[in-house]
Formats: C-alpha cells, sequence, structure tokens
C-alpha cells in the first residue's frame, strides 16, 4: 500500500514512526510544509490552500490513502476538504476524541495550537470535563530542538493540569516533549498518532520506500528527522 502523511513541520513524523513500527512493509511519503510553518497561526483559507497543493502532490504520486497528520488541520478543515478528493483521506484527531468518549478517564487536559484550541473541535465533541490550553511558540521550539526552553515551558505552564486523568496531546508535534510531561508533571499522556494507528486497517506490502519532501530545509532538520524516526533518511526539498 501507498501511504501519503502531511504536517507543518516534523509532527507528522512521530505518525510516521508508529506506522513504520506496525507496518514496515509498506511505501511510504511524508509532507512536511515547514516553509508555511507554524499552521497554528494561519487562517482557515491560508490552511484551505496549503493542503490542497500537498493533497494534490501526494495524489499525482498515487498514494492509496492519505492521513492528515496535523491537529490543526483535523480540527479547523477536514469537513472542508475531506470530499474533494476521489482518495480516502483520514483526520488525526476524531480516532482519540472516541477513545477519551469510551475510556475510564472523567477529567481531560488539552494541549493544541493556538488555531485548534480557538476551534473548540475537541471541546465540543469530548463528553466529559475538560481543560484546554492553547500553547503558541512551541511548535518553533520543538522545529529548533530548543530542549531546556521547552522543559521551562513545561513548568511555566502545565501546571493547571496536575488534577487531569489524562492530558490529549492535540498536536502532533507535542510527542517531541511526551516522556518530559510524564516525568516532570506525572500525568499520563495520549498520543494521537498511536490511537489512530490503532483504529487504521492497513495491508502490508513486500516493499518498503520511503520519500521524506519538506518545503523547506532549516539548519536543525536533518538531525530532528533522524531523531524522530530513529534512523538516517535523505530528506528532499520540494516547493509545491
Ligand atoms: N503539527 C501540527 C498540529 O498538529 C501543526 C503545528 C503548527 O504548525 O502550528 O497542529
Amino acid at each position: 500500500m501507498k501511504i501519503g502523511l502531511f504536517d507543518s513541520g516534523v509532527g507528522g513524523l512521530f505518525v510516521l514512526k508508529e506506522m513504520l513500527d506496525i507496518f514496515p512493509n509498506n511505501e511510504y511519503i511524508y509532507f512536511g510544509d515547514t516553509k508555511n510553518l507554524p499552521y497554528g497561526e494561519k487562517s482557515k483559507d491560508e490552511l484551505k490552500e496549503y493542503s490542497s497543493k500537498i493533497i494534490k502532490f501526494l495524489f499525482e504520486k498515487k498514494v492509496d490513502i492519505i492521513i492528515i497528520a496535523c491537529g490543526t488541520i483535523s480540527t479547523n478543515i477536514y469537513n472542508d476538504i475531506k470530499n474533494n478528493y476521489d482518495i480516502k483521506i483520514y483526520d488525526i484527531v476524531s480516532p482519540t476524541i472516541k477513545y477519551i468518549n469510551s475510556s475510564k478517564y472523567k477529567k481531560i487536559g488539552i494541549i493544541g495550537t493556538k488555531k485548534t484550541i480557538e476551534s473548540n473541535f475537541f471541546e465540543n465533541n469530548i463528553e466529559k470535563e475538560t481543560i484546554s490550553l492553547a500553547c503558541p511558540n512551541l511548535v518553533q521550539l520543538i522545529e529548533n530542538k530548543e530542549d531546556d526552553k521547552i522543559k521551562e515551558y513545561i513548568k511555566e505552564n502545565f501546571k493547571i493540569f496536575k488534577n487531569v486523568d489524562s492530558l490529549i496531546l492535540g498536536c502532533t508535534h507535542y510527542p517531541y516533549m511526551e516522556e518530559n510531561i510524564n516525568k516532570l508533571l506525572k500525568i499520563d499522556t495520549v498520543n494521537m498518532g498511536k490511537v489512530l494507528i490503532n483504529n487504521l486497517k492497513v495491508s502490508n506490502s513486500k516493499k518498503f520506500k520511503l520519500d521524506l519532501y519538506f518545503s523547506k530545509i532549516t539548519p536543525s532538520l536533518k538531525k530532528n528527522v533522524n531523531d524522530i524516526l530513529k534512523n538516517n533518511y535523505k530528506i528532499k526539498e520540494k516547493v509545491l
């Protein structure tokens, strides 16, 4: 099977990593729109413009399915784009919402980009008590691997979650700091990529192939990609 995934940057690689672990023998094409990052600060029209270019690119590469490995696109414009193409497009948030609604958790924390939290998508669909926080700047810190600043950010801003039963990492970049959140705050976290993969029906084919495209190659990108995927893959620059 040929699977396309996309995000604004390296965040969707955490979803890809889960897929590679469970379905290693497939063809994958990943697009990270680093030139237009951060998506969490963009208008809906801009998000529609970026995602339609990427979907067209993946479609022309003849993928069988597309996974929107981005919380911001999934919560803001999924309904506008999901039926525009003759191909199955999966969003990243709805499996997590289903999982949370059927879980034993009572009080749910949500962190996401400004645009995701403003959409109220999680709050409107989760049938539990919720507390949410928009995290501006965090995506850039993760893209640039500014680990000390990320730890400070967690300590300073995430205290409000100390009584939640579970914290949803509502942006696909956030598994980058999952270990630190668990360690520093001692709370359970939900990684949307893991939940999606557990609910996805994908057949393994015989051949493995991975193409990684980014719209802008930044200084820390190569190391970030290798660290997340725990392998040394080639990255290509592609402006759409
Ligand atoms: N990783 C994306 C998300 O899940 C986009 C983050 C951004 O570019 O602001 O929301």
